[in-house]
Protein backbone atom coordinates (compact mmCIF):
# COMPACT_ATOMS: atom_id res chain seq x y z
CA UNK A 1 0.00 0.00 0.00
CA UNK A 2 1.10 3.43 -0.81
CA UNK A 3 1.34 5.94 1.91
CA UNK A 4 2.15 8.97 0.82
CA UNK A 5 2.69 11.89 3.49
CA UNK A 6 5.70 13.88 4.72
CA UNK A 7 8.37 15.27 2.41
CA UNK A 8 12.30 16.13 2.47
CA UNK A 9 12.16 16.61 6.10
CA UNK A 10 10.96 13.38 7.00
CA UNK A 11 13.94 11.51 6.33
CA UNK A 12 15.53 13.96 9.39
CA UNK A 13 12.54 12.86 11.76
CA UNK A 14 13.70 9.25 10.51
CA UNK A 15 17.27 9.42 11.40
CA UNK A 16 16.80 10.54 14.14
CA UNK A 17 14.80 8.31 15.82
CA UNK A 18 16.86 5.07 14.23
CA UNK A 19 19.91 6.68 15.92
CA UNK A 20 18.72 6.78 19.35
CA UNK A 21 16.71 3.62 19.21
CA UNK A 22 19.89 2.22 18.57
CA UNK A 23 21.77 4.02 21.44
CA UNK A 24 18.55 2.82 23.66
CA UNK A 25 18.49 -0.69 22.72
CA UNK A 26 22.51 -0.97 23.85
CA UNK A 27 22.68 1.14 26.83
CA UNK A 28 20.13 -0.80 28.29
CA UNK A 29 20.58 -4.05 27.01
CA UNK A 30 22.74 -5.32 30.05
CA UNK A 31 20.36 -3.68 32.63
CA UNK A 32 17.15 -6.26 34.16
CA UNK A 33 14.52 -4.16 31.88
CA UNK A 34 12.06 -5.23 29.43
CA UNK A 35 12.25 -2.75 26.47
CA UNK A 36 9.03 -1.55 24.43
CA UNK A 37 8.67 0.21 21.46
CA UNK A 38 5.33 1.73 20.92
CA UNK A 39 4.50 3.95 17.61
CA UNK A 40 0.84 5.42 18.32
CA UNK A 41 0.49 6.93 14.64
CA UNK A 42 2.18 4.05 13.54
CA UNK A 43 1.41 4.48 9.57
CA UNK A 44 1.79 1.33 7.11
CA UNK A 45 5.54 0.82 8.12
CA UNK A 46 6.81 2.74 4.67
CA UNK A 47 6.16 5.65 3.03
CA UNK A 48 6.27 7.88 -0.12
CA UNK A 49 7.04 11.50 0.29
CA UNK A 50 5.79 14.13 -1.30
CA UNK A 51 8.73 15.72 -3.65
CA UNK A 52 8.14 19.07 -4.77
CA UNK A 53 10.07 20.71 -7.97
CA UNK A 54 13.86 20.49 -7.30
CA UNK A 55 14.07 17.74 -4.65
CA UNK A 56 13.83 14.84 -7.06
CA UNK A 57 17.72 14.74 -7.23
CA UNK A 58 18.00 14.90 -3.60
CA UNK A 59 15.32 12.33 -2.24
CA UNK A 60 14.01 9.83 -5.85
CA UNK A 61 10.79 8.75 -5.71
CA UNK A 62 10.68 5.77 -3.75
CA UNK A 63 8.74 3.61 -1.19
CA UNK A 64 10.62 4.72 2.14
CA UNK A 65 11.08 2.48 5.69
CA UNK A 66 8.93 4.47 8.02
CA UNK A 67 9.03 4.54 11.61
CA UNK A 68 7.76 1.23 12.05
CA UNK A 69 10.17 -0.32 9.57
CA UNK A 70 12.85 1.54 11.53
CA UNK A 71 12.03 0.12 14.80
CA UNK A 72 12.27 -3.57 13.68
CA UNK A 73 15.19 -3.09 12.33
CA UNK A 74 16.91 -2.08 15.08
CA UNK A 75 19.33 -4.63 16.71
CA UNK A 76 19.45 -5.99 19.48
CA UNK A 77 15.94 -5.73 19.00
CA UNK A 78 13.33 -4.50 21.40
CA UNK A 79 11.31 -6.81 23.73
CA UNK A 80 8.27 -5.75 22.55
CA UNK A 81 6.89 -3.78 19.90
CA UNK A 82 3.01 -1.88 19.78
CA UNK A 83 1.96 -0.07 16.80
CA UNK A 84 -1.66 1.85 16.76
CA UNK A 85 -2.72 3.07 14.05
CA UNK A 86 -6.74 4.53 14.10
CA UNK A 87 -7.11 4.01 9.78
CA UNK A 88 -7.79 0.22 8.90
CA UNK A 89 -6.45 0.32 5.86
CA UNK A 90 -3.14 1.16 7.52
CA UNK A 91 -4.11 -1.40 10.21
CA UNK A 92 -4.17 -4.44 7.83
CA UNK A 93 -0.22 -3.31 6.53
CA UNK A 94 1.06 -3.51 10.13
CA UNK A 95 -0.62 -6.74 10.19
CA UNK A 96 1.13 -7.69 7.30
CA UNK A 97 4.14 -7.03 8.88
CA UNK A 98 3.91 -8.50 12.07
CA UNK A 99 3.13 -11.84 9.62
CA UNK A 100 6.49 -11.13 8.53
CA UNK A 101 8.24 -10.77 11.58
CA UNK A 102 7.11 -13.79 13.53
CA UNK A 103 9.66 -14.07 16.11
CA UNK A 104 9.40 -10.75 17.30
CA UNK A 105 6.71 -9.71 19.94
CA UNK A 106 4.20 -7.46 18.46
CA UNK A 107 0.95 -5.94 19.16
CA UNK A 108 -1.11 -3.90 16.61
CA UNK A 109 -4.11 -1.44 18.04
CA UNK A 110 -6.44 0.29 16.16
CA UNK A 111 -7.17 2.95 18.37
CA UNK A 112 -7.31 6.92 18.98
CA UNK A 113 -4.12 7.84 19.92
CA UNK A 114 -5.23 10.04 22.72
CA UNK A 115 -6.56 6.98 24.36
CA UNK A 116 -3.94 4.30 23.04
CA UNK A 117 -0.75 6.56 24.93
CA UNK A 118 -2.45 6.40 28.17
CA UNK A 119 -3.78 3.08 28.52
CA UNK A 120 -0.23 2.49 27.51
CA UNK A 121 1.08 4.43 29.35
CA UNK A 122 -0.89 2.72 32.66
CA UNK A 123 0.06 -0.78 31.67
CA UNK A 124 3.89 -0.59 32.11
CA UNK A 125 5.20 -2.13 35.08
CA UNK A 126 7.94 -1.63 37.56
CA UNK A 127 10.41 -3.17 35.31
CA UNK A 128 9.46 -1.94 32.04
CA UNK A 129 10.92 1.06 30.01
CA UNK A 130 9.82 1.87 26.62
CA UNK A 131 10.17 4.83 23.70
CA UNK A 132 7.05 6.36 22.10
CA UNK A 133 6.83 7.94 18.98
CA UNK A 134 4.35 10.47 18.92
CA UNK A 135 4.44 11.38 14.99
CA UNK A 136 0.85 12.59 14.15
CA UNK A 137 -0.07 14.27 10.50
CA UNK A 138 -1.04 17.37 12.19
CA UNK A 139 -3.29 18.32 14.84
CA UNK A 140 -4.67 14.48 16.29
CA UNK A 141 -2.33 14.63 19.49
CA UNK A 142 -4.12 16.19 22.86
CA UNK A 143 -1.60 18.18 25.15
CA UNK A 144 -3.39 16.12 27.60
CA UNK A 145 -2.27 12.85 26.40
CA UNK A 146 1.42 13.79 26.60
CA UNK A 147 0.45 13.88 30.75
CA UNK A 148 -0.21 10.37 30.80
CA UNK A 149 3.68 10.01 28.89
CA UNK A 150 5.57 12.65 31.51
CA UNK A 151 3.53 10.66 34.82
CA UNK A 152 4.65 6.64 33.90
CA UNK A 153 8.35 7.92 34.31
CA UNK A 154 9.24 5.02 32.04
CA UNK A 155 9.30 6.63 28.93
CA UNK A 156 11.53 8.53 26.21
CA UNK A 157 9.53 10.11 24.38
CA UNK A 158 9.85 11.60 20.56
CA UNK A 159 6.98 14.06 19.50
CA UNK A 160 6.44 15.83 16.78
CA UNK A 161 4.77 18.88 17.52
CA UNK A 162 2.60 21.20 14.32
CA UNK A 163 4.03 24.36 14.78
CA UNK A 164 3.36 25.30 11.71
CA UNK A 165 -0.03 24.42 12.11
CA UNK A 166 -0.70 26.81 15.36
CA UNK A 167 0.91 29.71 12.85
CA UNK A 168 -1.42 28.99 10.54
CA UNK A 169 -4.66 29.31 12.58
CA UNK A 170 -3.48 32.16 14.60
CA UNK A 171 -3.28 35.17 12.56
CA UNK A 172 -0.20 37.78 13.32
CA UNK A 173 -2.12 40.73 14.13
CA UNK A 174 -5.40 41.01 16.39
CA UNK A 175 -7.69 38.88 17.70
CA UNK A 176 -9.55 36.75 14.59
CA UNK A 177 -8.78 33.45 15.42
CA UNK A 178 -11.53 31.97 13.43
CA UNK A 179 -14.43 30.18 16.22
CA UNK A 180 -14.44 26.81 15.05
CA UNK A 181 -10.26 26.56 15.63
CA UNK A 182 -10.46 27.59 19.40
CA UNK A 183 -11.44 24.32 20.42
CA UNK A 184 -8.65 22.66 18.27
CA UNK A 185 -6.03 25.03 19.58
CA UNK A 186 -7.30 24.33 23.21
CA UNK A 187 -6.63 20.71 22.69
CA UNK A 188 -3.49 21.02 20.84
CA UNK A 189 -1.99 23.22 23.30
CA UNK A 190 -3.56 21.79 26.71
CA UNK A 191 -4.99 26.12 28.05
CA UNK A 192 -7.53 27.96 26.62
CA UNK A 193 -5.43 31.20 28.06
CA UNK A 194 -3.10 30.29 25.10
CA UNK A 195 -4.23 33.84 23.42
CA UNK A 196 -2.92 35.81 26.34
CA UNK A 197 0.38 33.76 26.09
CA UNK A 198 0.74 33.67 21.73
CA UNK A 199 -0.18 37.51 21.44
CA UNK A 200 1.96 40.36 22.89
CA UNK A 201 1.42 44.02 22.66
CA UNK A 202 3.38 46.01 20.10
CA UNK A 203 3.71 50.00 20.24
CA UNK A 204 2.30 51.22 17.71
CA UNK A 205 1.68 55.41 17.04
CA UNK A 206 -1.50 56.39 18.51
CA UNK A 207 -4.56 57.48 16.36
CA UNK A 208 -7.15 59.10 17.22
CA UNK A 209 -10.46 58.16 16.29
CA UNK A 210 -13.62 60.08 15.51
CA UNK A 211 -14.67 60.42 18.88
CA UNK A 212 -11.35 61.94 19.97
CA UNK A 213 -9.88 58.52 21.70
CA UNK A 214 -6.70 57.15 21.01
CA UNK A 215 -6.07 53.42 20.02
CA UNK A 216 -2.26 52.85 20.41
CA UNK A 217 -2.69 48.67 21.85
CA UNK A 218 -2.08 46.37 19.54
CA UNK A 219 -1.00 42.71 19.66
CA UNK A 220 0.95 40.73 17.55
CA UNK A 221 1.52 36.98 17.65
CA UNK A 222 4.53 35.51 18.44
CA UNK A 223 7.00 34.93 15.56
CA UNK A 224 8.11 31.07 15.26
CA UNK A 225 11.05 31.01 16.87
CA UNK A 226 8.91 32.89 20.20
CA UNK A 227 6.13 30.23 19.90
CA UNK A 228 8.69 27.25 19.67
CA UNK A 229 10.18 28.53 22.78
CA UNK A 230 6.94 28.60 24.42
CA UNK A 231 5.83 25.07 23.45
CA UNK A 232 9.51 24.17 24.59
CA UNK A 233 8.51 26.14 28.30
CA UNK A 234 5.61 24.02 28.52
CA UNK A 235 6.87 20.56 27.83
CA UNK A 236 9.41 21.60 30.44
CA UNK A 237 6.31 21.77 33.30
CA UNK A 238 5.89 18.55 32.58
CA UNK A 239 9.01 16.41 31.73
CA UNK A 240 12.17 16.09 33.73
CA UNK A 241 14.24 16.69 30.49
CA UNK A 242 13.19 18.08 27.22
CA UNK A 243 15.82 18.78 24.36
CA UNK A 244 16.05 22.02 22.03
CA UNK A 245 13.24 20.77 19.68
CA UNK A 246 14.54 19.58 15.49
CA UNK A 247 13.13 22.23 13.64
CA UNK A 248 12.02 20.78 10.43
CA UNK A 249 11.59 22.27 7.24
CA UNK A 250 10.84 21.94 3.52
CA UNK A 251 12.20 24.82 1.37
CA UNK A 252 12.58 27.12 4.12
CA UNK A 253 8.94 26.86 5.67
CA UNK A 254 9.21 26.01 9.36
CA UNK A 255 6.60 22.58 9.39
CA UNK A 256 7.28 20.76 12.85
CA UNK A 257 9.35 20.60 15.68
CA UNK A 258 10.79 17.43 16.32
CA UNK A 259 11.00 17.43 20.31
CA UNK A 260 13.02 14.36 22.60
CA UNK A 261 11.74 14.89 26.07
CA UNK A 262 12.61 12.12 29.24
CA UNK A 263 9.65 11.02 31.90
CA UNK A 264 12.02 9.35 34.77
CA UNK A 265 12.85 11.62 37.24
CA UNK A 266 16.33 10.01 38.25
CA UNK A 267 19.43 12.50 36.32
CA UNK A 268 21.23 9.57 35.45
CA UNK A 269 18.45 7.97 34.34
CA UNK A 270 17.62 10.86 31.76
CA UNK A 271 21.13 12.61 31.85
CA UNK A 272 22.61 9.60 29.37
CA UNK A 273 19.81 9.71 27.12
CA UNK A 274 19.93 13.68 27.01
CA UNK A 275 23.58 13.33 26.00
CA UNK A 276 22.82 11.02 23.31
CA UNK A 277 19.64 12.54 21.81
CA UNK A 278 21.50 16.14 21.85
CA UNK A 279 24.16 14.41 20.23
CA UNK A 280 21.98 13.18 17.78
CA UNK A 281 19.86 16.13 17.43
CA UNK A 282 23.25 18.13 16.70
CA UNK A 283 24.78 15.87 13.93
CA UNK A 284 21.84 16.36 11.82
CA UNK A 285 20.90 19.99 12.57
CA UNK A 286 24.29 20.58 11.41
CA UNK A 287 23.09 18.32 7.72
CA UNK A 288 21.01 21.11 5.25
CA UNK A 289 17.28 21.05 6.12
C1 LIG B 1 2.45 10.89 9.72
S1 LIG B 1 1.63 9.36 9.66
C2 LIG B 1 2.68 8.33 10.61
C3 LIG B 1 3.89 7.94 9.90
C4 LIG B 1 4.76 6.89 10.56
N1 LIG B 1 5.22 7.29 11.87
C5 LIG B 1 5.93 6.57 9.65
O1 LIG B 1 7.06 7.02 9.91
O2 LIG B 1 5.70 5.86 8.67
C6 LIG B 1 0.29 9.58 10.76
C7 LIG B 1 -0.56 8.34 10.96
O3 LIG B 1 -1.50 8.62 12.02
C8 LIG B 1 -2.73 7.95 11.73
N2 LIG B 1 -3.76 8.66 12.51
C9 LIG B 1 -4.43 9.79 12.19
N3 LIG B 1 -5.20 10.19 13.21
C10 LIG B 1 -5.00 9.30 14.23
C11 LIG B 1 -5.47 9.18 15.55
N4 LIG B 1 -6.32 10.08 16.06
N5 LIG B 1 -5.03 8.17 16.31
C12 LIG B 1 -4.15 7.25 15.82
N6 LIG B 1 -3.66 7.31 14.54
C13 LIG B 1 -4.09 8.32 13.77
C14 LIG B 1 -2.86 8.03 10.22
O4 LIG B 1 -3.68 6.98 9.74
C15 LIG B 1 -1.40 7.90 9.77
O5 LIG B 1 -1.10 6.57 9.46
Amino acid sequence: MKHQFGGIWTSKKLLALEHYLAFYVKALRNQPFMLHYADAFAGTGSHVPAVEEGQALLMPLENFGGSVEKALEVVPSFDRYHFNDLNPSHVRELEKIKANHPARDIHIYQQDANQFVPEFCRGLKRGDRAVLLLDPYSTQLDWATLKYVADSGKVDLWLLFPISVILRMTPTQGTKVRPEWQNTLNRLLGTDQWMDALYKPIDVPPINDLFGEIDSLQTQRLNVDELERWVTLRLKTLFPYVGEPMRLENNGRPLFSFYFAVSNENPAAWGLAAKAASHIRNKLVGNSQ
